[in-house]
């Protein structure tokens, strides 16, 4: 914990062998505490629930000094006095609950949803900064950051690397990742470590600030951060942020800000909370960090509606953890304002810390003769003039069979979230294309064998899917159509209440605007935008075709949204063998329903087999590759959950 050992290694090497053997012999007397007990021999299929007894909240945030200074005059006006704060560094991790009973650390989860997390004791028991035993016997919650320090970040990306894995982008996402590990001897590898930051009910431990609060948790053997400082006025405060704004990359660990918390508990509790944050404290968040490269190319591309985007390719650059090699230029104006030209040297930033954006040009560095950049006057795909709409500052290709356009809108159709054609992705809509096989939606139900024939490396296997996954596509309940026809406006949440509200296509296609702006949840834009749509002549025909085509008009729900915490949300699931409670349609539907893809073979992309009885070689070549089992015991306790 204090990087002090008081043995030295081979010291403590012989001693904790002795104890493993000890322990063999006498296994009764191995204690929840114990040195051998950090990595637990189990292999969980999941991780339980953990419903936080305190709310674990998020944290306020601002992004300049100006708005710290009002957010003290607030609180300072709220109390009616000074206010000193405990001046801490926002570590960059994930927030952390470790509960205590009689010393003993029993139950480590993370922050979840703030109301719920996964339990992930065994894990965080892995982490040596972490106490089993407290320095007193008492009974405790605290929280904090998990996070991986940068040199473990920087070894296991090499290590990724020479053994073939997917770089972490960052640290934070290493540190998640190695979080949620099944397989605890993972997290163990991962070098992770904490700083514990919050005590939970402070007033059992006559504690009356921020400050004592931690100088209490490191004394019962927690890590603590050595930066915490207590600042009486906004100067302090200023003096604080400045240092650490400074000395941030020499720390051993990253920092993406600096918390302040009100320091006096007392002057905490009358401030309480709001339903998201808690009043006395706030997050000052540093400026995106910088990074200098140089554009080489400016590539414009078409998007489903027509807008043409200019993108900046670049220079990779380290850019706030990960690499940055394009950069969107958003639209004309802004190559204008800004005056990028090719060739020129730009400083990034990262806007709401995603995003690589241009924050400037260093003209100084401009080579001489630099033209500015060319702003296209026709669609770099179908070569039609380009158009302003409206006042609209985007420049806008409105030829409805620009190819570059049709592919995006086909490709969106497709898509998961709407008409769900698996296997119909972007290279083979721009075949398809090519051979002048489709031009428009309605065309897909068209496609015969003979025709995908012609598609490379088409054969018979990948004719009969294709096929197949388009037939079963027409009988999508139809908010799917509505969402994939891609009206303005319109996503897919939209699409979903305005087919349960219509019941089907047709009393959607002649409900008036202002019925449509009457549906709960539907503003005034989405209602012109449908109104507009449906009335042009191009539509009103297509639509006609697909009716023709068999394509369900209907709203067959109720569809519940797709579902993201379930045992199996996102996670690719084999079925196997056989079941006494559950036939395989019925349980592949059930999986599907809760955010599983079911697939009919075991792989390394396999994230979860599901055996039942007899089950053969699938069930071998899962344990082969390491792959979760779960039985039909487990899997009808999970359904229950
Ligand atoms: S206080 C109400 N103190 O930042 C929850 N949080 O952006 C605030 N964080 O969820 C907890 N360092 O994961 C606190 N010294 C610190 C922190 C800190 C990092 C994280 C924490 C929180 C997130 C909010």
């Amino acid at each position: 914990v204090e990087d002090a050992p008081t043995v030295e290694d081979k010291v403590y090497d012989q001693a904790y062998r002795q104890l493993q053997q000890l322990e063999k012999q006498f296994s009764q007397l191995i204690t929840p505490d114990s040195p051998t007990q950090r990595v637990g021999g189990q292999v969980l299929n999941k991780f339980e629930k953990k419903r936080h007894a305190i709310p674990m909240l998020s944290l306020g945030d601002v992004f300049s000094k100006a708005e710290l200074f009002e957010f003290d005059q607030r609180l300072q006006q709220q109390v009616q006095q000074a206010v000193a704060y405990n001046c801490e560094l926002k570590i960059d991790g994930l927030a952390i609950s470790l509960v205590y009973r009689d010393g003993l650390l029993v139950e480590g989860s993370t922050r979840g949803n703030g109301i719920i997390g996964e339990n992930i004791t065994n894990n965080l028991k892995t982490i040596k900064a972490i106490p089993l035993r407290l320095s007193e016997p008492v009974s405790v919650e605290v929280r904090g950051e998990c996070y991986m320090p940068k040199a473990a970040f920087a070894k296991l990306n090499a290590r990724q690397e020479t053994e073939g894995g997917t770089p972490f982008a960052n640290p934070r996402n290493a540190a998640a990742g190695s979080l949620r590990q099944l397989d605890a001897k993972v997290t163990a590898a991962r070098e992770l470590d904490t700083f514990i930051y919050t005590l939970i009910e402070p007033e059992q431990f006559n504690v009356t600030t921020q400050h004592e609060a931690i100088a209490f948790m490191q004394a019962l053997g927690f890590t603590t951060n050595p930066s915490s400082e207590v600042a009486g006025d906004m100067q302090a405060i200023d003096t604080y942020i400045k240092k650490y704004t400074t000395d941030r990359d020499a720390l051993p660990y990253g920092i993406d800000g600096i918390v302040l918390k009100v320091n006096d508990l007392a002057l905490q509790a009358q401030l309480g909370n709001t339903v998201k944050v808690p009043r006395w404290e706030i997050a000052y968040k540093f400026p995106p960090e910088e990074a200098e490269t140089v554009i080489h190319d400016i590539v414009w591309t078409v998007g489903r509606t027509g807008v043409v985007t200019p993108t900046a390719v670049m220079d990779p650059v380290q850019l706030a953890g990960t690499t940055v090699a394009r950069a969107t230029l958003h639209n004309a104006d802004m190559i204008r304002d800004k005056d990028i030209r090719i060739g020129d040297t730009v400083m990034l930033h990262k806007a709401g810390d995603i995003i690589p954006e241009v924050s400037r040009v260093l003209v100084a560095k401009r080579p001489a003769d630099t033209p500015p950049a060319p702003i296209p006057e026709v669609c770099p795909s179908c070569g039609q003039k380009l158009v302003h709409l409206d006042d609209e500052v985007a420049l806008r290709c409105i030829n409805p069979m620009c190819p570059a356009q049709v592919q995006e809108q086909l490709t969106h159709f497709a898509s998961r979230n709407a008409m769900n054609i698996d296997g119909l992705g972007p290279k083979i809509v721009a075949q398809l294309q090519a051979k002048h096989l489709v031009k428009d939606v309605a065309d897909l139900y068209h496609l015969t064998a003979a025709d995908l024939a012609k598609l490379d490396k088409f054969k018979e296997k990948s004719i009969n899917n294709l096929l197949s996954a388009i037939n079963n596509s027409r009988q999508n309940s139809v908010e799917r159509l509505i969402f994939g026809l891609g009206i303005r406006h319109v996503g897919g949440k939209a699409a979903r209440i305005l087919a349960e509200h219509f019941g089907d296509l047709d009393h959607l296609m002649t409900a008036s605007q202002e019925a449509i702006a009457d549906v709960p949840n539907i503003g005034p834009t989405i209602a012109e935008a449908i109104v507009t749509y449906f009335k042009a002549a191009t539509v009103q025909k297509l639509i006609t075709q697909l009716r023709e085509a068999d394509v369900n008009l209907r709203y067959t729900g109720p569809t519940k949204p797709v579902v993201k915490d379930s045992f199996v949300a996102g996670k690719t699931v084999v079925i196997t063998g056989k079941f006494a409670e559950l036939s395989r349609p019925a349980l592949t539907k059930q999986l599907e329903g809760l955010g599983a893809k079911v697939t009919g073979s075991v792989s390394k992309k396999t994230d979860l087999l599901i055996a039942g009885d007899a089950a053969g070689s699938k069930l071998a070549k899962a344990q082969g590759l390491n792959v979760p089992i779960m039985n039909e015991t487990e899997l009808l306790a999970n359904l229950k959950d």
